[in-house]
C-alpha cells in the first residue's frame, strides 16, 4: 500500500513569534512539495503567527502538546478547542521530553489522543526506548506496550488516520541516528502491533515516522524503508536543511 509521506518539524522550545515568521518565510520555498505532507509543529505562542506566514503554502501548522480536558482550571495548558480554533491540524503527543520533564504517561497520551480525534486534530503519537532498554533487548516489548495503551478505545477509523513517531530516546538530539535496520525493525513491529489491535487494513493505512537526529544525509535511506512513512525532525527543522529533508527524493 502506498502511503503519502509525512515529514514534520518539531521546533521544541525555539523561535520567538518574530523568529517563527522569519523561519516560515525562509523555509516556505524550500519545503514546497506535492509528494509529501509537510508539518511545522511549533510552540503554542508561535501557532497563529506561523499559520499566518504559512498561508497559501503547503505547510500545515501543528502543536507540540495539548491538554486532555476541554477547558478549565489548568493554568498554563492549551486546550484542543483552542488549537482547533487556531486552525491546527496536527498535535505531537507524548514526546519523550514531555515524558521526562512533565510527567507525561502512556495513560495521558491515550487521553490526549482520544481528545485530539474528538476535535478533528490528527495526533502524532510518540514512542521510543531508552538506551538501557535497547541494551537489555526489550525495545520491541516496550514499544508494543506504549502503542497498546496509547490506542486504547480509539476506533479503527481514527487509528488509521493517526501518525505514530518512533523516536529512540538515545537518538534524540545526540546526532546518533538509528541505523536503517534498527528503525525499520521497530516501525515494522509497530505496524504489526496495530494489525493485532485492529486489522491489516488499519495497519497499512496508519503512517509511522522515524525521529531522532534525522538529517539530509540520513533521510533518503530511512524514508525509503517499507514501514517508515516520513520523519519527525528536531534540530534540522530549524534550518534550510529541512528543505533537503522534505525533498529527500530529489
Ligand atoms: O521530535 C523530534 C525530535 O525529538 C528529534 O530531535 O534534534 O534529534 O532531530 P532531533
Amino acid at each position: 500500500m502506498s502511503r503519502k509521506k509525512i515529514i514534520a518539524g518539531n521546533w521544541k522550545m525555539n523561535m520567538t513569534p518574530t523568529e517563527a515568521v522569519e523561519l516560515v518565510n525562509t523555509l516556505k520555498p524550500l519545503v514546497a512539495s506535492d509528494d509529501v505532507d509537510v508539518v511545522f509543529c511549533v510552540p503554542a505562542i508561535d501557532i497563529i503567527p506561523a499559520m499566518e506566514a504559512a498561508k497559501g503554502s503547503n505547510i500545515h501548522i501543528g502543536a507540540e502538546n495539548m491538554y486532555f480536558e476541554d477547558k478549565g482550571a489548568y493554568t498554563g495548558e492549551i486546550s484542543p478547542a483552542m488549537l482547533k480554533d487556531a486552525g491546527v491540524k496536527y498535535v505531537v503527543i507524548g514526546h519523550s521530553e514531555r515524558r521526562e520533564y512533565f510527567a507525561e504517561t502512556d495513560e495521558t497520551v491515550n487521553k490526549k489522543a482520544l481528545k485530539a480525534f474528538e476535535y478533528g486534530i490528527t495526533p502524532i503519537i510518540c514512542c521510543g526506548e531508552s538506551l538501557t532498554q535497547r541494551e537489555q533487548g526489550i525495545t520491541i516489548d516496550w514499544i508494543r506496550q506504549q502503542i497498546k495503551i496509547a490506542f486504547l478505545n480509539i476506533p479503527a477509523e481514527n487509528a488509521a488516520k493517526a501518525v505514530i513517531a518512533y523516536e529512540p530516546i538515545w537518538a534524540i538530539g545526540t546526532g546518533k541516528v538509528a541505523t536503517t535496520e534498527q528503525a525499520q525493525e521497530v516501525c515494522q513491529s509497530i505496524r504489526s502491533c496495530i494489525a493485532e489491535i485492529y486489522d491489516e487494513a488499519t495497519a497499512q493505512a496508519i503512517r509511522i515516522q522515524y525521529g531522532g537526529s534525522v538529517s539530509a544525509g540520513s533521510a533518503p535511506e530511512l524514508f525509503a524503508q517499507p514501514d517508515i512513512d516520513g520523519g519527525l525532525v528536531g534540530g534540522a527543522s530549524l534550518k534550510p536543511e529541512f528543505g533537503n529533508i522534505v525533498n529527500y527524493k530529489k
